[in-house]
């Protein structure tokens, strides 16, 4: 039997899996990422994990057809290099070659939204629809799109980076981590949320958000669900650009489902609804008709399946 190894990194863990030919996970590993360690003990890591996992398990080495990950940054899918990665000290790696030559397996490397958007689409909320798009919300926003089974990385990899839409308006778009003005991940990331409760407590808002130098988005969202008037507006606004960045996607790709996913789509219904609403008034209504949009499914493993799935491709 012929197996495949699916690597998923992050800031702060990477998730090693072992899936089947028909995307089934056969088990899973997790590890620190290594990030203060810098970029050496970073890419040992992944390699120390994607062998310890197929160890640990029934399997042998010879099995593995392959080892593909899914990492958060601006990727060269061709060349498996890391052009830019805003939370990791990977920046202009060729992790592609590096893990090759380390591994003696076929490596193939996409970028995490990407790779969740293939997980989803294969066994997860996007199975047999003509075509996905997914939204993470986290850290950052991450997009993937697939079309008909396949992913749109674009002519440079770009394809997907949903996080940079520009999107905000000038009088009030501040700066992103890419370094423009008003883009989604500004305003709809975990991040995002927690610089808007900051700013409204030192504006002096009246609200409940307390500790707010300690604050997590989820906390923002049980205010909101408790009637605090200054969090509402804060998940209101975050909503607000997720839905009308979805009506301006639906005119590019029309695809057939949205997908949201990451730690802050676990605020459920109530950030969906939101989010709908707004979809709803600003797209296209032809672009609407059987679009649905929908919480993912696979949750954290969406990335190793979606990884391990890159070497169907090859
Ligand atoms: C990065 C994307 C990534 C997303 C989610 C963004 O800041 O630009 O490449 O997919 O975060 O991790
Ligand atoms: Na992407
Ligand atoms: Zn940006």
């Amino acid at each position: 039997e012929t197996i495949y190894v699916g690597v998923d990194i992050g800031g702060t863990a990477i998730k090693v899996g072992i899936c089947s030919a028909k995307g089934d996970l056969l088990h899973t590993f997790e590890g620190p990422t290594g990030t203060e360690q810098g970029t050496q003990k970073i890419l040992a890591n992944i390699a120390g994990y994607a062998r310890r996992i197929v160890e640990e398990s029934p399997y042998d080495w010879e099995q593995v057809a392959g080892v593909g990950i899914g990492i958060a940054g601006f990727i060269d899918m061709a060349k498996g290099f890391i052009k830019f990665s805003p939370n990791l000290p990977l920046d202009n790696v060729p992790l592609k070659d590096i893990l090759e030559a380390e591994l003696n397996k076929k490596v193939r490397v996409n970028n995490d939204a990407n790779v969740a958007a293939l997980g989803e689409a294969w066994g997860g909320a996007g199975r047999g629809v003509h075509s996905c798009v997914l939204y993470t919300l986290g850290t950052g926003v991450g997009g993937g799109i697939v079309v008909n089974g396949r992913l749109i990385e674009g002519f440079s990899g770009m394809g997907g980076e949903l996080g940079h839409m520009s999107i905000v308006p000038d009088l009030e778009a501040i700066q992103c981590g890419c370094g423009k003005m008003g883009c989604l991940e500004t305003v709809s990331s975990a991040t995002g949320i927690i610089r808007m409760a900051h700013d409204a407590v030192s504006r002096g808002d009246r609200t409940t958000l307390a500790d707010v130098e300690n604050i997590m988005a989820k906390e923002v969202f049980d205010a909101a669900k408790n009637g605090d008037e200054v969090a509402q507006r804060i998940v209101s606004r975050a909503a607000y650009y997720i839905g009308k960045s979805m009506a301006t996607v639906a005119v590019v790709v029309n695809p057939q489902r949205f997908i949201i996913g990451g730690g802050v789509s676990k605020a459920g219904e109530f950030l969906f609804e939101q989010i709908r609403t707004v979809f709803h008034k600003y797209a296209l209504d032809k672009a609407q008709e059987g679009v649905d949009i929908v919480a993912a499914e696979l949750g954290n493993n969406a990335g190793v399946v979606g990884a391990a799935g890159l070497l169907l491709d090859a």
